[in-house]
């Protein structure tokens, strides 16, 4: 093979006379009779190559028989394009290279997909044959993100003295909230390592060590339900300090994304970034990771329904409503459907209003007498062609299916623009949840977050209205960080333990080590972890993580490609004592 001198997006019109050797995919081929015109591609551009049968040293049937996708090398000489043929759109459109030579490398059989048209294809198509789809420019272009991105994280971390650490992937099962993934050890016949699903007690672990700053880019493992912003597998840059409280942790934070931000997309976020408490945050947005690119505040409407001759409200612990300037259009069609979608947050229905001729008209108004009318109009700020949709439940399902409503709303009406980004610290969580099928507490965070209260006595008498100090960084609706402050006293770490409803013999099974740890000069300390994926994703102005991943897997955890979770053999099984029960329900 003729090794390349130059790579297909570097010559232009000062190459012009030079002697090059090109090697790349055949991209698109054009016959002209006894001229062919071929794009020449790789990951750096494309470059126009002509075979002209009069200078063309081989044999010439073999060049019109070029197809997409082979892969050949060339030898030729830059020329200027004639004037007609110039393109200014492209780095290499000035010129041309007249080809003497050609070695084809690879023929590529006919393609399953047109990979210049990612939409061609179905998704699942497009993951088994992985390889073809990473060859466009869409994907090029977000690995290119990606690896930008990792760099910034680097340098910036550097610089700033945290220390890069590996920790193990083959760990303890600490269950932090999902389901871990387990692999069978074959010497200890009967036991497992899990995968982890953060690497959060090894950086804490870390902490106690003394290594006061660290991070690492790392892979995380959790067998959960998948969505579109969810992988099993994915990456994390996962960080943790000593000696610190929240305000410094969100201000490095801070300087670390709008760096991220500058220097991988050239987009200037503020220096500061606002913040709000999970109360407000669910009351105003009807969710923990609010989208501020658009108003479209949750507004209190009970005052109002309670006064009218509408009853189904009547017993509601709250009721909301959502104003959708010029909502007025919907149709009866729409409305069923937007209905429908609140019924998949458990709404029992979505009622409406529209705003015409200054009056209420349509759906519940006529439950609302004129001068109620007037009223709700003047404190909703009501505009004829609005319309305002109201879901009256208990508080955090009226809360969340309003706001899965509004999110709805605004991408019917386009109003989250993917170039606008919109930066938010949510802070004072709950620090437990009620979970009905274990008829237990469990830790909103995870269980190594600290309490907002330093008084252990406090922690009992109330765990559910207590605050945690854990905090996450959302943006334009994703949870791009979550992180805390964490427990380092160890009879503190153990209560929360306690409270979560694991007795003492539990706790030591799970977490004695690290109860054990926190004894020998354990200092204050905390961390954050930001959800690399995610913030590729909004980088690249994609809402679907596989588009930022080089082999992601689909959302039944599979990978179409190289066909895995796969079987393996029975000597394979036994090796590690394991043997699988058939058709279990
Ligand atoms: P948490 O569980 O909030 O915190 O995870 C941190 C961030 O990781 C991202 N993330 C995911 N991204 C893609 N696919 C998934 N399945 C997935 N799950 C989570 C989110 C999230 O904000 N150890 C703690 C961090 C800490 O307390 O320091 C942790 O893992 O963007």
């Amino acid at each position: 093979m003729n090794i390349r001198t130059n790579t297909c997006g570097e010559l232009n019109s000062k190459s012009i006379d030079k002697s090059v050797i090109l090697n790349g995919w055949v991209n698109t081929v054009r016959l002209h009779g006894q001229v062919v015109f071929v794009d020449l591609r790789d990951r750096y551009g494309k470059t126009q190559i002509v075979f002209n049968s009069d200078n063309y040293t081989g044999e010439f049937e073999e060049v019109k028989k070029l197809s997409m996708e082979d892969v050949i090398s060339v030898s030729g000489k830059v020329q200027k394009r004639t004037e007609g043929a110039i393109n200014t759109e492209m780095f290499t459109g000035e010129i041309e290279v007249i080809i003497n030579k050609m070695e084809i490398l690879n023929e590529a059989d006919p393609l399953p997909f047109v990979i210049s048209d990612r939409t061609s294809a179905e998704e699942d198509l497009r993951l088994k044959y992985r390889y073809l789809e990473l060859r466009t420019g869409e994907l090029q272009q977000n690995l290119n993100i990606r690896h930008k991105t990792y760099q910034a994280v680097r340098n910036y971390l550097s610089g700033e003295n945290f220390l890069e650490v590996e920790t193990p992937v083959l760990m303890k099962s600490t269950p932090e909230g999902a389901r871990d993934y387990l692999v069978p050890s074959r010497i200890h016949e009967g036991k497992f390592y899990a995968l982890p699903q953060s690497p959060q007690i090894y950086k804490q672990i870390l902490m106690i060590a003394g290594y006061d700053r660290y991070f690492q880019i790392v892979k995380c493992f959790r067998d959960e339900d998948l969505r579109a912003d969810r992988q099993p597998e994915f990456t994390q840059i996962d960080i943790e300090m000593s000696f610190v409280d929240e305000e410094i942790i969100f201000n490095q934070m801070e300087i670390l994304t709008t760096k991220v931000f500058k220097e991988v997309i050239n987009v200037e976020l503020p220096k500061k970034f606002p913040r709000l408490e999970w109360d407000e945050a669910m009351d105003l947005y009807g969710s923990d990771k609010p989208d501020l690119r658009y108003e479209m505040l949750l507004q209190d409407v009970k005052p109002f329904t309670d006064k009218s001759e509408f009853n189904a409200f009547k017993s509601a612990e709250i009721v909301k409503g959502l104003v959708v300037l010029g909502g007025a259009k919907y149709t009866r069609k729409m409305i069923d459907d937007l209905t429908d979608y609140v019924k998949k947050y458990k709404a029992k229905g979505l009622a409406w209003i529209k705003v015409e001729d200054g009056a209420l008209c349509g759906g519940i108004s006529k439950f609302f007498n004129k001068e109620l009318q007037n009223e709700l109009i003047a404190n909703l700020k009501l505009k004829n062609n609005d319309i305002i949709f109201m879901i009256g439940d208990n508080k955090e399902l009226t809360q969340l299916a309003l706001g899965a409503l509004r999110v709805e709303i605004a991408r019917i009406e386009d109003l989250a623009k993917t170039d606008v980004f919109k930066p938010v610290w949510v802070t004072d969580f709950p620090m437990f949840e009620f979970d009905d099928n274990s008829n237990r507490y469990v830790a909103r965070h995870h269980p190594f977050t600290a309490p907002s209260t330093n008084d252990i006595s406090e922690l009992e008498s109330d765990p559910a209205s207590l605050k945690s100090r854990g905090y996450d960084l959302t943006m334009n609706g994703y949870e791009i960080a979550g992180g805390s402050i964490r427990n380092h006293k160890p009879d503190f770490q153990a209560k929360i333990f306690d409270l979560l409803g694991m007795d003492e013999k539990e706790t030591k099974a799970k977490f004695g080590f690290l109860i054990e740890a926190l004894k020998y000069g354990t200092p204050p300390h905390g961390g954050i972890a930001f959800g690399f994926d995610r913030l590729v994703m909004l980088l690249a102005g994609t809402k679907n993580i596989r588009d930022v991943i080089a082999f992601p897997k689909t959302t039944s955890a599979s990978s179409l490609m190289d066909e895995a979770p796969n079987s393996v053999s029975d000597a394979q099984l036994s090796e590690l004592n394991i043997s699988i029960i058939p058709n279990k329900e």
